[in-house]
């Protein structure tokens, strides 16, 4: 039997597996972060979470732990409120027991810490052609604006909740947007699509887009024509939240014709039409659901049950003995 801690290093370790930076550049963002730890003024380290030195992904992260709960069953969603927290409390006292409550999108200093989870959007933008000096510099505008989106949050709220209620509480985030991000490169690889057509089809074949689509928000194409060629595509699917809307003209410069997307900017669908590119929106809530599945399979392969709450579409793939 697994520990909270242990249920969320599973994430961070398939997580760190999955991104798509790949290992060393990992390696290289740790060195950094311990040289910036060590230098920092005595007054300042206290201040310093400690997390950075093992965890590259800051909006992931464990909230609440009471440090003995051995994991037998978790109640996992997409977005988790004061209703989730109060269901898991709820349902504790209807003798279904919950050890943790695992949400998706971030909570408590990991929502005030999502800007930084966009750091490695330069080395992808970069991988795809966009010279880092661009890519740097176009990440660096955005990571600001994102910042001072959600410093005034009322960050702490649920996670006040979960601490009178003594309910266990972890997000994983960019853990697992890194999951369906590698997932999906791979099927879309194997499946080689040579239209948008072809490629709206491919994406058909996912039972969380399947339900998706039952409940009104199947894949879109929110630019181009299903006759239109693929061309070189692209993944948005993982780095925080959406990146600026200048990276569109570096993409299409760089030769890329198609990104493929959980969810985009208004305010970048006019540089994509611009720079005459295609855009397919696969989703967002059945996108974050494919990345939670990969990871939650992982924890039903241990004999951990899976209670879906908070808009998780939830498809085991686990082969049932
Ligand atoms: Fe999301």
């Amino acid at each position: 039997m697994i520990t909270v801690k242990q249920v969320f290093d599973l994430s961070l370790k398939m997580g760190m597996a999955a991104d798509p930076r790949g290992l060393q550049a990992i390696k290289k963002h740790f060195n950094r972060v311990k040289h910036q730890y060590n230098d920092l003024p005595a007054a300042e380290k206290e201040y310093f979470d400690i997390n950075r030195l093992t965890n590259p992904y800051l909006d992931s992260s464990v909230l609440i732990d009471d440090g003995t709960t051995k994991v037998k069953r978790v109640l996992a969603g997409i977005d988790i409120g004061a209703g989730e927290i109060l269901l898991a409390s709820q349902l504790n006292e209807r003798g279904k027991k919950i050890d943790v409550v695992i949400g998706h999108h971030p909570l408590g200093k990991n929502l005030a810490y999502l800007d930084e989870a966009m750091e490695l959007q330069a080395e992808v933008h970069e991988s795809h052609g966009v010279p880092i000096h661009l890519a740097e510099k176009i990440l660096e505008e955005r990571v600001n604006e994102v910042g001072r989106g959600i410093h005034p949050m009322n960050h702490y709220q649920v996670v006040n909740i979960a601490e009178l209620l003594h309910i266990n509480l972890m997000n994983t985030h960019t853990t697992t947007d890194n999951l369906v991000d590698q997932f999906m490169y791979n099927f879309l690889k194997k499946r080689a699509p040579e239209t948008v057509g072809d490629l709206m089809k491919a994406l058909m074949e996912i039972p969380e887009y399947q339900q998706a689509k039952r409940l009104g928000t199947g894949p879109k194409i929110f630019a181009g024509n299903p006759k239109h060629r693929i061309g070189k595509f692209l993944l948005e699917m993982t780095g925080g939240t959406n990146p600026s809307s200048k990276v569109y003209e570096q993409y299409s410069r760089a030769g890329i014709s198609t990104i493929v997307g959980m969810h985009i900017r208004e305010q970048s669908m006019e540089a994509v039409n611009t720079h005459q590119l295609n855009v397919i929106i696969a989703g967002h809530i059945s996108s974050d659901s494919l990345g939670m599945n990969l990871f939650l399979d992982e924890l039903e392969k241990r004999g951990i049950e899976v209670v879906p709450c908070g808009g998780l579409i939830r498809v085991s793939r686990v082969k049932k003995k």
